[in-house]
């Protein structure tokens, strides 16, 4: 069954329950934690600005970290949990493992929370706000983040090895958002966080070697320098060439000069499906912005667990309940 016609179903399925609505799936609320936890976006707030000042990178970490978690299995906070003798976590997952970063800025927060107010912000909800904020840290846009997600007693190792990588084709690209409800319009916008971040010399080391016509020669030759055809697979180099610090549109403009650092990521520009929404993000900031937080609010909102699904964790890396 296609996951688009899970929320009909179970929506449905509440109403012949006769449960009230708001246990129903999809219906998360902006002021969910107004009066149960009105310190709550502030205490997220600040734990995302100290980490993203200590370190730049972060920002990009927490956006790919709440990608990661919604791709699997819904927006449950998932890919927190640690792995125990029963449960193979989706860390150890080989898109995660090495390069899924954020876990302790995350777990500080939480810390937080469960000081100020034991047992009612979950996880999911904190991974969801600080990838706005971490946005929004980086000079990149801000949207509304709806409230309410819960987290999950499961993790889903075999459905994180196969999330979206860096050597996918365009189809693969496309029909794997497309699984989760998402257009190849967020597929390109969603990409547009590579206007930050880094990403390591394995995952590029091919496209830069193989003399490909679809890609610079210069840029190939000068990443070639800190990418070394058999050593240093873990040497970074920045996703956005030219701006790789601020959230802007070079991304796309990049890859208009075949200088996409990823095989992911150029054949957005080289691909018939994608091609054209390209060319209008590197035309037009504003667009890409505005799409760019649709898309990411449609992503936040991928499967939630809500009403008396799932649990309030104590700690995000474990599936224990928060008890007051
Ligand atoms: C909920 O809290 C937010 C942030 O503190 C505030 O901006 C908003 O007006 C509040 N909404 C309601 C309905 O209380
Ligand atoms: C992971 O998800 C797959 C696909 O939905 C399912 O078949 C499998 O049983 C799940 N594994 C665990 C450990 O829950
Ligand atoms: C790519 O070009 C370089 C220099 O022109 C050459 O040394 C290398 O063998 C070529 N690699 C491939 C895979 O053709």
């Amino acid at each position: 069954m296609p996951s688009h016609t899970t929320p009909c179903i179970v929506v449905l399925s509440c109403l012949l329950l006769l449960l009230s609505l708001s246990q129903c799936q999809g219906l998360l609320s902006p002021t969910f934690y107004n009066k149960t936890c009105p310190n709550a976006l502030n205490i997220i707030r600040t734990g995302v600005n100290q980490a993203v000042s200590r370190e730049r990178r972060m920002a990009a970490s927490l956006i790919r970290l709440h990608f990661h978690d919604c791709f699997v299995q819904g927006c449950d906070a998932s890919i927190l949990l640690d792995e125990t003798p029963t449960m193979e976590s989706e860390k150890t997952a080989l898109p995660n493992l090495g390069s899924a970063r954020g876990y302790e800025v995350i777990d500080d927060i939480k810390h937080e929370l469960e000081t100020s107010c034991p047992g009612i912000v979950s996880c999911a909800d904190v991974l969801s706000v600080a990838a706005r904020d971490a946005s929004v840290a980086v000079g990149g846009p801000s949207w509304t983040v709806k409230l309410g997600r819960r987290d999950s007693t499961k993790a889903n190792h075999t459905i994180a090895e196969t999330l979206p990588g860096p050597f996918d084709n365009l189809d693969t690209l496309i029909s794997s958002f497309a699984n989760k409800g998402l257009y190849a319009r967020d597929l390109v916008a969603l990409s547009g966080a590579h206007t930050i971040g880094q990403a390591q010399c394995f995952l590029f080391r091919d496209r830069i070697y193989d003399n490909g016509t679809d890609i610079d020669a210069g840029f190939a030759s000068t990443r070639r320098r800190q990418c070394p055809k058999n050593t240093g697979n873990g040497q970074l180099a920045p996703l956005d060439v030219v701006t790789p610090n601020s959230f802007d549109n070079n991304y796309y403009k990049n890859l208009l000069q075949k200088k996409g650092l990823l095989q992911s990521d150029q054949v957005l520009f080289s691909g018939e499906g994608t091609h054209s929404i390209v060319l209008e993000y590197a035309r037009s900031p504003q667009l890409f912005e505005a799409d760019f937080a649709s898309a990411m609010i449609k992503m936040s909102e991928i499967q939630p667990l809500t009403g008396q699904n799932g649990i309030i964790r104590k700690v995000c890396g474990a599936a224990l309940h928060s008890s007051i």
